[in-house]
């Protein structure tokens, strides 16, 4: 089998509660607000096929009365402690696994950074914190936070305002994700969003907004979006290998909006790949509509990354054995674009401690030993920025359909629409 048909087969491819109040809610001006709002009605619907397939979403009094569930109090004492010891506080998504653990122990290894480890399973990640040296409440604190759930971003968010206090935010990292191939039908989250849509992106779109005040309280503040080769089309691995992210004119977003259970974005039938692939296009639109919308008011870094390919994560978990074995060899001695997954943290970690990475609007990538699926660079024959060990940090070029500002301003108006933020300027 050729390199690049193995290619194409991997890569389709304070403790102190504090009641919620008005000031738990994202403020970004007086001109920018973020309110709660009831989502569109579902239009009348044409058949009652459509009908049968139509969701109820949760109104603005559900959302109001979760806004009003207790807190939990699951993490250490901020104030005073941490503040003494001046660290920078980071939240990571996703840090149970891969390159989200990685990243949390290049930072604790650094000094300087104290993690949120926002992850779906607690006790699993308070596990791997004691196998990996990780000290909680000094280095680490392990929060519960569910992507596949707005409610649960929404109650991560109020729990970590109300530890942190007046303390700030100085980094957001929105890493986790899940890859999901395998599936012949879509899997939808009890939201009613197509599982790799609502985890990869909108419920990062949700918890970077609820955070924007905490962020803007810090005086370096970074949130860095994990991106991804197979979303740039740029590349042989997100260009040749099918099938490749298009989120075309979004007439499946319209429909998951009125209500219609729709899996993909472009309106045509779920492919698992894809959705993985258009979710992490999303990413990259979303991390230059932020760095254009609100860089300057708030002085954010909004930034994105590519790590390489980590071949050995959890992501592929869903990947058949004999593929899990030989794709990692595959990318190492073949294509060059394997790095490993303490090499990948040091990178993610690089984008938030690296005083050359407070650059908004930009796209990491590492010029490392990557020899096929780079950016095919007209008149050289070796491409660049595919990952690949080794190599320096540099600012990468999207493909087209990533820099599109108007499909970038359509994925940050229905992404508001479909978390229920949808008054945001
Ligand atoms: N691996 C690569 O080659 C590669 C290349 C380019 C970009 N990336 C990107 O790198 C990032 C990390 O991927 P990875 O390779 O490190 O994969 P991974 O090991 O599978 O890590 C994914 C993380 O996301 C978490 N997660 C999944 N569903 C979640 C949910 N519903 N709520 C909260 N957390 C959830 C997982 O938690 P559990 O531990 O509970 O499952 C895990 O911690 C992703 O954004 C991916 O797109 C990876």
């Amino acid at each position: 089998m050729s390199p690049l048909a193995v290619l194409a087969l991997a890569l389709p491819l304070s403790h102190a509660f504090v009641p919620p109040s008005p000031a738990h809610l994202p403020s970004l001006s007086s001109s920018r607000r973020v309110s709660l709002r009831r989502s569109p009605p579902p239009a009348s619907l044409p058949s009652t096929a459509l009908q049968a397939t139509t969701l109820v979403r949760p109104t603005s009094d559900t959302k109001d009365a979760k806004d009003k569930e207790p807190l939990t109090a699951d993490l250490p004492p901020l104030l005073g402690g941490l503040r003494a010891i001046n660290k920078k506080i980071v939240v990571i998504t996703g840090a149970s696994s891969g390159l989200g653990l990685a990243t949390t122990k290049s930072l604790a290894k650094q000094g300087g950074y104290f993690v949120v480890m926002a992850v779906r399973d607690k006790e699993k990640t308070k596990r791997i914190c004691k196998e990996e040296g990780l000290e909680e409440g000094k280095d680490v604190a392990v929060l519960e936070m569910d992507l596949a759930s707005f409610d649960s971003v929404r109650k991560f968010a109020r729990n970590l305002k109300a530890w942190l206090g007046p303390q700030p935010l100085d980094r957001l990292i929105c890493n986790a994700a899940v890859y999901l191939p395998h599936l012949q039908a879509p899997e939808f989250t009890k939201d009613g969003y197509e599982m790799s849509l609502q985890v990869n992106h909108l419920s990062h779109f949700l918890l970077i907004n609820l955070l924007l005040p905490e962020l803007k309280k810090s005086k370096d503040p970074r949130c860095v979006i994990v991106g991804s080769i197979t979303g740039n089309t740029n590349t042989i691995g997100g260009g040749l290998v099918w099938p490749r992210a298009e989120l075309g004119d979004m007439r499946g977003w319209r429909r998951m909006l009125k209500g219609q259970r729709t899996a993909m974005i472009d309106g045509h039938n779920f492919n698992g790949a894809k959705a993985y692939k258009d979710s992490k296009l999303c990413n990259m639109l979303l991390m230059q509509e932020l760095d254009r919308r609100l860089h300057n008011s708030t002085n954010i870094a909004f930034t994105s990354m590519y790590p390489g390919c980590i071949a050995e994560t959890n992501l592929f978990r869903n990947k058949r054995q004999w593929f899990r074995k030989l794709f990692p060899v595959f990318m190492k001695y073949v294509t060059g674009g394997y790095v490993s997954e303490p090499e990948a943290g040091d990178r993610l970690a690089q984008t938030v401690a690296d005083p050359r990475c407070a650059k908004s609007g930009i796209y990491w990538s590492w010029n490392g030993g990557a020899r096929m699926v780079g950016v095919l660079v007209p008149g050289s024959d070796t491409p660049v920025g595919a990952g690949g060990s080794g190599g320096d940090l540099f600012e990468n070029t999207l493909s087209d359909e990533a820099q599109d500002k108007k499909k970038a301003q359509m994925v940050w108006e229905y992404s508001a629409k479909a978390v229920g933020l949808d008054d945001i300027a």
